[in-house]
């Protein structure tokens, strides 16, 4: 009899074939997340599950599950999975690094530009027929030529990101527990600083860390005072890497040139002073959003699932069994 796996919600299609063709499944969630509950109800006789970065997957859902094998996560983040607990009940964590890396780098500088450019404001002005008469000072913006660009994080997106800083003539400096080599800080054209420091001479700050203890409010009202007046921050990793009260208030103020966020610290909940800021740039969670990438992180998904389940090694294991 084929492997039964639980799925919170469908993966793309490619993915969903590869699975009938390989194990049953059943999908918790049809027209909506399903609650944990509802996991938890259908976990149980399940060796495996593909959750999504917003299923919390902790103990007590573990603890429901005495014949999991595999959480196979659609997302290369892992933070919404008690790694510590799976692995010690011998089961395997993985994720979908590297096919979104391009992806979620381009989506930083679409953000990035936007908010340096006024794009979505411009174009809610332009919209709503405002647009009179060429103006000399109408959404004047920000050159980034010569400006400093700040990465904290420099993984693979951090890389990515410093990659397409090139040719808009950007300094590049970067912040991560783990200096680059030399060969790499020349590859990349990225300079190391210590947080503070980055924090302090940067234009622009985009976030790229992992949520971690560590990385928890890595910007706080402890620190978010250091950054330059007119600087501004992107941050398409995790919400919670922001202390985003702390950020509203800074841009209430008038200390920032502005935010793009693509990530909230309660997700899907939004600070709402945020919401009425007409100097930040709100996504709803799109960093790897094109078809053919969440196609990918399905289908590695998927793939996962089923090598643990046919008795193989996961493909991207995120711990060891
Ligand atoms: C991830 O994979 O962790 C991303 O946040 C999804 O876009």
């Amino acid at each position: 009899m084929k492997a039964n796996a639980l799925l919170t919600k469908k993966l793309l299609p490619e993915a969903m074939e590869y699975l009938k063709k390989h194990i049953r499944y059943e999908v918790a969630g049809t027209d909506r997340y399903p609650t944990k509950k509802e996991i938890i109800s259908g976990i149980k006789d399940k060796q495996g599950l593909v959750s999504l970065l917003v299923d919390q997957i902790d103990k007590e859902v573990i603890n429901a599950a005495p014949h999991l094998k595999v959480i196979a996560n659609c997302a290369v983040g892992y933070n919404n999975i008690d790694v510590f607990c799976a692995t010690s009940k011998g089961i395997y964590v993985t994720n979908t690094p590297g096919v979104l890396t391009d992806t979620t780098a381009d989506l930083t500088w679409a953000l990035l530009l936007s908010v340096a450019r006024k794009i979505p404001q411009a174009d809610r002005f332009t919209r709503q027929k405002k647009y009179k008469n060429w103006e000399l000072d109408l959404f004047l913006g920000k050159d980034l030529e010569g400006k400093q660009l700040g990465i904290i994080g420099m993984g693979r997106i951090g890389k990515a990101v410093a990659l397409r800083a090139r040719p808009f003539k950007l300094k590049t400096v970067y912040s991560d527990p783990k200096k680059l080599t030399p060969e790499e800080e020349e590859k990349y054209e990225a300079r190391y600083l210590p947080l503070e420091n980055l924090l302090k001479t940067s234009d622009i700050i985009t976030i790229h860390a992992a949520l971690t203890k560590e990385t928890h409010h890595l910007i706080s009202r402890k620190n978010i005072h250091l950054l330059k007046k007119q600087a501004f921050l992107v941050n398409v990793s995790r919400g919670p890497v922001v202390e985003e009260k702390a950020l509203a208030e800074a841009l209430e103020r008038g200390d920032l040139w502005g935010a793009g966020l693509d990530v909230y610290e309660k997700e899907p909940e939004i600070e709402e002073r945020l919401l009425s800021l007409d100097n930040v740039v709100l996504l709803p969670h799109i960093g790897s959003a094109s078809y053919e990438t969440r196609a990918q992180m399905s289908m590695m998904a998927a793939k996962n699932l089923v090598c643990v389940l046919s008795g193989k090694k996961p493909l991207n294991p995120v711990n060891k069994i």
